[in-house]
């Protein structure tokens, strides 16, 4: 059985590129279908996700190839309509291509996703907001589908911004006949990103990056070449390593804008981040103060840095709440990070931590893909050694997450563990 095995090697420092967003790669290579030909998407992570999508969009008849960070997926003009439920299982972000298969081929019959156990993860939203464009949907034992001749475009209230439906239903409306607006939109970065690349495929999408978005249907697309935004959630586990171990580290290739809130956090608890154009240097400054965090839709703390906090919070002075509003079951990594020493514990949708425990070293287990970050990021300041299980859980999300701690002075190596280990 495989772990990451991390031991204490005091601050970080050094440099560290960060890559194209998880959340952003995976719906612009499902956003390529919606037009015959080939697109390529440059700054694509290397990540497990992205191979689950590139078999996903392999079974719907696409070729998909990259060199390096540049995909190219080169649709034909007969695409299949059916996702293969082994892959759906195990990527949530599959749902995602429903939207463009029923623009382009008037039905799509989606295997229900899977992806990271955090919460109930419904799609009601996507749904309803296909109904609502004149969609006729099914369910089946394990799939859902979908059917529409043409789809019109529609007035559609979101009940909470969630991006996946923002994404699924602005691919869906890009070639519906009429406008479509989504009111209470997800405001994501990733979002703005997708809406961009359909734009420069010929959509009419205006509004991306604002509660209100707009969509004018036009009848073809045509493919397009997009450069991915950077990895806001990537930037931030690595501002929350450099800030845990009081070390510095430089991120290079964000976008510090993407990162306000967190950014304001780090700050309130006694972490210096110095922003430039597209790099952001965080410095520990030895003495680390509680806060209190409200995950939210963006604008608002990324629930995706959740995981990661906690472990910068059970160091600081004091105690923090930390609320989180967007999944209804995020609280795993609380349990694995208690097993260290952490001082943290559950209240309904708050932990509570009380700061300035010493962590030690114990075997813990990865439940998704930042809870397994975050287990990392508590390996580098407990006395170690620290074992996560299950690492396939953060390679779902971060490329070479282990080499790239190791090249700012991390102790870290990924390495057999007897199958026992498990049992701890
Ligand atoms: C995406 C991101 C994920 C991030 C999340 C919130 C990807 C691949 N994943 O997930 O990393 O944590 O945004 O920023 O981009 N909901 C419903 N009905 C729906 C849709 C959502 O009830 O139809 C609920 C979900 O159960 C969840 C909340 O809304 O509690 C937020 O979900 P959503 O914003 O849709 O997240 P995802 O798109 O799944």
């Amino acid at each position: 059985m495989d772990a990451f095995v991390v031991r204490p090697a005091g601050p970080l420092s050094g440099r560290v590129r960060v890559n194209g967003a998880k959340n952003s790669s995976l719906k612009l290579v499902a956003a390529a279908l919606l037009a015959e030909g080939r697109s390529v998407v440059r700054n694509v992570p290397d990540i497990a996700d992205m191979r689950v999508m590139a078999g996903v969009l392999a079974h719907l008849g696409a070729d998909v190839d990259h060199d390096g960070d540049a995909w190219s997926v080169d649709v034909p003009a007969v695409v299949g309509t059916a996702t293969p439920p082994a892959l759906a299982a195990r990527l949530r972000a599959s749902i995602c291509v429903l939207g463009p298969l029923l623009a382009r081929c008037g039905r799509a019959r989606a295997a229900l996703p899977g992806g990271d156990r955090i919460g109930s993860r419904n799609i009601d939203m996507h749904l309803g907001g296909l109904e609502r464009m004149g969609a006729t949907v099914e369910f089946g034992p394990d799939f859902v589908e979908a059917r529409a001749d043409r789809l019109v475009g529609a007035d559609i209230d979101l009940e909470f911004a969630s991006v996946g439906a923002t994404e699924n239903l602005l691919m869906a409306a890009v070639r519906a006949a009429g406008t479509t607006t989504i009111a209470n939109a997800a405001r994501e970065p990733e979002v703005a990103d997708l809406a961009a690349f359909l734009n420069a495929m010929g959509a009419d999408v205006r509004g991306a990056g604002t509660p209100t978005v707009e969509v004018r249907g036009v009848g073809e697309l045509r493919p397009a070449t997009h450069q991915v935004v950077p990895d806001r959630i990537e930037a931030g586990t690595f501002a929350v390593a450099a800030a845990v171990s009081d070390g510095e580290v430089e991120l290079e290739g964000v976008v510090p804008g993407h990162l306000r809130l967190a950014l304001d956090k780090l700050r309130a608890a006694g972490i210096e981040a110095e922003a430039g154009d597209t790099t952001l240097t965080v410095r520990g400054r030895g003495a680390l103060r509680g806060v209190d965090v409200v995950t939210l839709p963006y604008p608002g703390f990324p629930t995706d840095l959740q995981p990661q906090f906690l472990v910068l919070l059970s160091q600081a002075a004091g105690t923090s709440m930390v609320t989180e509003n967007v999944f209804d079951g995020r609280f795993s990594a609380v349990a694995e990070l208690a097993r260290m020493g952490a001082d943290a514990y559950v209240e309904g949708h708050h932990i509570i931590v009380r700061g300035r425990r010493r962590l030690r070293g114990a075997t813990v287990r990865a439940t998704d893909v930042r809870a397994g970050a975050a287990l990392v990021l508590a390996g580098l300041v407990a006395d170690g050694p620290t074992v996560v299980l299950d690492p396939h859980h953060v390679d779902r999300g971060y490329a070479d997450f282990a080499g790239r701690l190791r090249a700012l002075g991390a102790d870290i190596e990924r390495r057999g563990v007897p199958a026992r280990a498990g049992a701890a």
